[in-house]
């Protein structure tokens, strides 16, 4: 008999409540349709065919959620509702799922707007979680990046081999992730832009790995018709 222990639950949670501002559609950018689906369709359908994926928990408004239904092969665990930034959807959907699930129940936390996600970044992330509390793609910043405070002047110079560009999807535990989102006053909560701030700043240990540069945010309208262009 071997003595490996089964792998933990891991319940995806897919955020779909951003309103598309930048894109500046009427119908926020997840639901626009690139090919023959939504844009939601396509990172969600890589989500439910991923063998180690137990299940997908979204983030979306009541209105949109019979489309997500629709659109997707397999049972959507559940829904949460959007809060007012990234961050506080997520914190909706921690919280709905620790209600539900166990501590130990890993959540892999991933944007509706990155629809390229393959199924091979999810076992990427799965497979270098090792004892850490988290993991986080990254890409190597290829633009000389510098720091102004005023838009006008370089405020600090900065070593462009020490920076990263975090991507989705991040990986966390349940319980710890909850854990450090409880010790974050309301105001840090809000300042936060990326799912792993949270998680830094509480000390837990996040291991980076190398991203996906396929795996690119649908934020413009040209990236939208860059994907509408490789899905026709
Ligand atoms: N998101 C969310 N809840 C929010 C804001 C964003 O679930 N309150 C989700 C979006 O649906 C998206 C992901 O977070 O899948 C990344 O956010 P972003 O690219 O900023 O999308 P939007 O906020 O929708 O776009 P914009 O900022 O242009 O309004
Ligand atoms: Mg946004």
């Amino acid at each position: 008999m071997s003595n490996a222990s089964p792998p933990l639950p891991c319940i995806a949670i897919l955020l779909a409540g951003g309103a598309g501002t930048r894109v500046g559609a009427g119908l926020p950018k997840q639901y626009q349709t690139a090919g023959e689906h939504p844009l939601i369709y396509y990172s969600l359908h890589t989500l439910l065919t991923h063998p180690d994926i137990t299940g997908v928990w979204i983030v979306a408004e009541e209105r949109y959620r019979d489309v997500i239904a629709h659109t997707a092969e397999k049972t959507i665990l559940g829904f949460s509702s959007p809060g007012a930034t990234r961050q506080l959807s997520i914190c909706h959907a921690v919280e709905d799922l620790s209600a539900r699930f166990p501590t130990e129940t890993l959540i892999l936390i991933h944007d509706s707007a990155r629809p390229a996600l393959t199924g091979q970044l999810i076992s990427d992330c799965l497979e270098a979680l090792g004892a850490h509390d988290g993991v986080m793609p990254v890409l190597p910043v290829s633009d000389t990046i510098y720091a102004s405070t005023d838009g006008t002047h370089i405020s600090s110079l900065l070593d462009r081999s020490t920076l990263y560009a975090g991507q989705a999807p991040e990986l966390f535990r349940l319980g710890a992730y909850a854990k450090a989102l409880a010790q974050l006053d309301e105001k840090t909560i809000l300042s936060v832009h990326g799912s792993t701030e949270p998680a830094v700043m509480t000390g837990l240990d996040i291991v980076l790995i190398p991203g996906d540069p396929g795996n690119y945010k649908v934020t413009t309208k040209e990236d939208l018709e860059r994907f509408r262009g490789e899905n026709e």
